[in-house]
């Protein structure tokens, strides 16, 4: 656990939305209610609703109970929490409203100093960040402006940006503002457990990492499927795409988790150093190879959702060869299919190693070999499971396969923390491991961009709802690896 922080001030932009309502104001009050922040704290929510502080309250109250209820397991201590809420209303790119969060901020700041420590919070669509971060600027509030002392941080949701350029205009933007250790990309998907647990697994112990390598696996394959589809973000979803929403983050992000190697020690920079060195090792995309590396799809109904265009090309799955250019993997595929509306959610990381080098049971009954796999759960189990052969109970000498299994939920009493719970408090504390570098970041849209632009011209194919994406799909295993 992060130590505690000093007091601080959260400014929220995009405080009446979806994000902030269902996953930051519940996060918040939980971890002051569990005693993770100091006594002295507030929220600045910054929108254009027009509220008056009480009406801000008021809102967020109603909402939050509405959208997260099992959040508010205390209705007293939540109504406590409400009263550390305030607003400024402005249209985000009118510099005047930053004059007045600016007073706001001195205003609230009380005596224990909470203007001091600042964190900016954009959960904004990409294209206001750049307004927002100048605005803040204007009014004396960027990351190099001292107003009084303390710390300044910004925090910056995805999508970052919408391609390479414009990711890389955000990130000049910001950088302009905001050294780059007060910058932090969040990347939720970083922030599980499960997904923290990938380094332990591979780091703690002796038995799996002398095997992690192209010499004993096979395949990697990564799984990122959800049962739903794009709910009530048709404008989004139209804008954006399963590549941008999932691939070119999440996917990204569990790969180079996967394949990086060995930090030189487990400070920020170092683990981010090893998983952009994998990103940068990832082989781009081109007219010649797409067809046999990646299918695109689109689940039967998108285009009767609200938002949708009704002759939209947009793709809400993807299955991807991607081929890992480096010394310890090369000529490894790593698979991801990543989809709305698919078989189930979850999310789930499988490694098959190659069999041993002569299969003696196959004459006794089992015709090929079952290679072992290690099944890295992410959610909605958050397991580790390890495939391997043994022989079947009776007389003759046949084996099958089977599962031994570690189970978080089963093994811990206590439960972790969720990942909004865990990002914020890094956040405030300081601790960037958990967030997205610039180099990675702009190599990840590389990559997508690469695909994209590959793709050009190729549609999705349909797949029904509830089933594993189109049938096309065969063609990307039954290519060559390499
Ligand atoms: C978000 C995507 O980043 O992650 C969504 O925009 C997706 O499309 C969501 O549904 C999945 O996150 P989680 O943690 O709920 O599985």
């Amino acid at each position: 656990m992060s130590p505690r922080p000093e007091t601080f001030t959260i400014v929220i932009f995009g405080a009446g939305g979806d994000l902030a309502l269902r996953k930051l104001f519940p996060s918040i009050f939980q971890l002051s209610r569990w005693g993770h922040l100091p006594s002295a704290w507030r929220v600045i929510g910054v929108g254009r609703a027009g509220y008056t502080h009480e009406q801000f309250r008021r809102y967020v109250r109603d909402r939050v109970i509405e959208l997260s209820p099992e959040s508010v397991d205390d209705r007293q201590s939540f109504d406590e929490f409400c009263e550390q809420l305030f607003y400024v209303n402005t249209e985000l790119d009118e510099p005047g409203g930053y004059i007045s969060l600016y007073n706001e901020i001195m205003r609230t700041r009380g005596d224990d100093g909470g203007c001091s420590n600042l964190l900016f919070y954009l959960s904004t669509p990409p294209s206001l960040a750049p307004v927002i971060v100048r605005n803040l600027v204007t009014a004396g509030l960027g990351g190099r402006e001292h107003p009084c002392p303390g710390w300044r941080k910004i925090v910056v949701e995805k999508p970052f940006g919408h391609d390479l350029k414009s990711a890389r205009e955000l990130n000049s933007i910001l950088e302009e503002a905001f050294d780059e250790n007060q910058i932090y990309r969040i990347d939720h998907y970083l922030g599980k457990e499960p997904v923290q647990n990938i380094m332990v697994f591979r780091f703690s112990n002796g038995m799996f990492e002398p095997l992690w390598n192209r010499q004993y696996i096979e395949q990697v394959q990564i799984t990122i499927a959800e049962d739903f589809g794009i709910r009530s973000r048709g404008a989004y979803y139209e804008e954006s795409g399963l590549l941008r929403d999932i691939v070119q983050n999440h996917g990204l992000q569990l790969l180079a988790a996967i394949a990086m190697e060995p930090p030189v020690e487990l400070s920020p920079d170092s683990i981010r150093d090893e998983k952009s060195k994998v990103l940068r090792s990832l082989r781009l995309f081109s007219r010649e190879t797409v067809h046999d590396s990646v299918v695109t799809g689109q689940y039967e109904g998108y285009l009767g959702e609200k938002g949708v265009a009704p002759d939209s090309k947009v793709e809400t799955f993807a299955f991807v060869k991607f081929m890992v250019d480096n010394w310890r993997w090369s000529g490894v595929p790593f698979y991801m299919k990543a989809g709305k509306c698919l078989g189930r959610t979850v999310t789930e990381i499988v490694l098959t190693f190659k069999c041993p080098p002569q299969n003696f049971y196959g004459k006794y009954g089992t015709a090929a070999c079952t290679p072992n796999q290690v099944v890295l759960g992410i959610q909605p189990d958050e397991t580790v499971a390890i495939r391997f052969g043994t022989k079947r109970p009776g007389e003759e000498l046949v084996t099958d396969p089977v599962f031994m299994k570690f189970d978080y939920r089963t093994s811990f009493a206590e439960k972790g923390l969720t990942p909004y719970h865990r990002l914020l408090l890094d956040a405030v504390a300081g601790n960037q491991m958990n967030f997205i570098r610039r180099d990675s970041l702009e190599r990840s849209w590389t990559i997508v961009d690469s695909i994209r632009d590959s793709l050009d011209g190729i549609l999705p194919d349909r797949y029904p709802v509830h089933s594993w994406g189109p049938e096309s799909d065969e063609r990307i295993y039954e290519s060559s690896p390499d």
